[in-house]
């Protein structure tokens, strides 16, 4: 019987690192640095030269880097800020524990990002930024994107929480619209051990309101200009960040050669394997195939002990938690074709830098016997 294949395995990760990760967390506990201090300053200044930013600002998780970024901005309540359908809920819910309104809008078919063309009929007097989401590690158009945003003086808030590291001709994403925000859950390709988030952009007045916000609203030890709250990027976290970030470059340039090899071998298949856009180097947090068999598939492949997923298999303005946004906006089932079309067709393959050469072939291996016709 094979051993199974894990979509994730954060263990070989660390075991590939695990001489850097204890001197690293046993220094965060030597100097009691457990809550702001030297881990997270350096941790902060390291990412932010690594996204080519000026500024970052380590935070709780990526939901409340979203989150604050849009109060920051000074977005709420009456606001709307457009998103795609096909995202990981915490886009949108983002916007709406900000108090504002999600706007959604369709996908290219063949990237699975933000279609730009259909940004100008869902802008209205009301909307105040667009959150391009840079879905699976593969960047958004943003060239078109920023163009639309600038006409109409809006923000841009990059959702870069897959996309660590990844270029948009030539530029890391994150710091090309006005802010992006990360998260480092552990999955993600730079992941801490715990949950962890954090923002980044080239304007020191958002940086500064960001941190405010996150540090409840403080001027100074106890005088607060504005009720933010608490969310804070721990020292322990930021210590194992800081050994990670050493090795992001090379876990990426690992996910898109396994991501080669899986697309050479599954080319000739009936299935649809990822298309990369011209000017973009993706970081593949996750590679994600399409195809009619989609449930079989995934049934033939549990059934040899591999693991695979999909993201996601919900549009947004499906989900029963944005049931009233979506009848407020009259959008049901068919609203987004592409989006919708894809929430049943699409599959997540395992992918991470230290997935084997033979892991690889038996993935594509139980995928070719699928899809083979049967010779009578
Ligand atoms: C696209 C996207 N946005 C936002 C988030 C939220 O990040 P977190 O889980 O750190 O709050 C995630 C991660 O799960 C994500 O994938």
């Amino acid at each position: 019987m094979n051993t199974a294949i894990p979509f994730v395995d954060l263990r070989r990760q660390y075991e590939s690192i695990a001489t850097e990760i204890a001197p690293a967390l046993a220094a965060v506990i030597d100097q009691t640095a457990f809550i702001g201090g030297g881990f997270v300053e350096r941790f902060e200044r390291d990412f932010a030269a690594y996204c080519e930013a000026e500024h970052c600002i380590g935070v709780a998780n990526g939901t409340d880097a979203l989150e604050l970024s849009l109060r920051a901005l000074g977005i709420g309540p009456g606001d709307e800020v457009i998103t795609v359908a096909n995202t990981f809920i915490a886009s949108a819910a983002a916007i709406t524990t900000a108090g504002a309104t999600p706007v959604f809008v369709d996908v290219d078919p063949d990237t699975y990002q933000m279609d730009a063309a259909l940004l100008e009929a869902a802008i209205t007097p009301r909307t105040r930024a667009i959150m391009p989401v840079h879905l699976y590690g593969h960047p958004a158009d943003l060239d078109a994107i920023l163009a639309v945003a600038q006409a109409h003086g809006l923000f841009v808030i990059e959702d870069t929480c897959q996309a660590h590291g990844a270029r948009y001709k030539g530029r890391r994403v994150g710091a090309l619209g006005h802010v992006g925000c990360f998260s480092f859950y552990p999955g993600k390709n730079l992941g801490a051990y715990g949950d962890g988030g954090a923002i980044v952009t080239n304007s020191g007045a958002i940086a500064g309101a960001i941190r405010r916000l996150a540090d409840h609203g403080r001027v100074d030890k106890y005088r607060h200009a504005v009720v933010g709250r608490n969310s804070r990027l721990d020292g322990l976290q930021a210590a194992v960040l800081s050994v990670k970030l050493r090795h992001l470059d090379r876990w990426n340039a690992a996910r898109r050669e396994i991501a080669a090899a899986l697309t050479a071998r599954l080319g000739p298949l009936p299935v649809v394997t990822p298309a990369v856009a011209p000017g973009v180097e993706p970081v593949f947090h996750l590679y994600v195939i399409r195809t009619d068999e989609r449930d079989r598939l995934q049934g033939a492949l549990a059934d040899e002990g591999i693991a695979s997923g999909i993201h996601y298999p919900i549009p947004l303005h499906l989900q029963p938690a944005y049931a009233g946004v979506a009848r407020a906006a009259g959008l049901g089932p068919g609203s987004f074709p592409v989006a919708e079309g894809h929430a049943s067709r699409i599959l997540s393959l395992p992918i991470f830098a230290e997935l084997r050469e033979a892991e690889i072939e038996r993935i594509c291996a139980v995928l070719d016997r699928a899809l083979s016709p049967v010779l009578v």
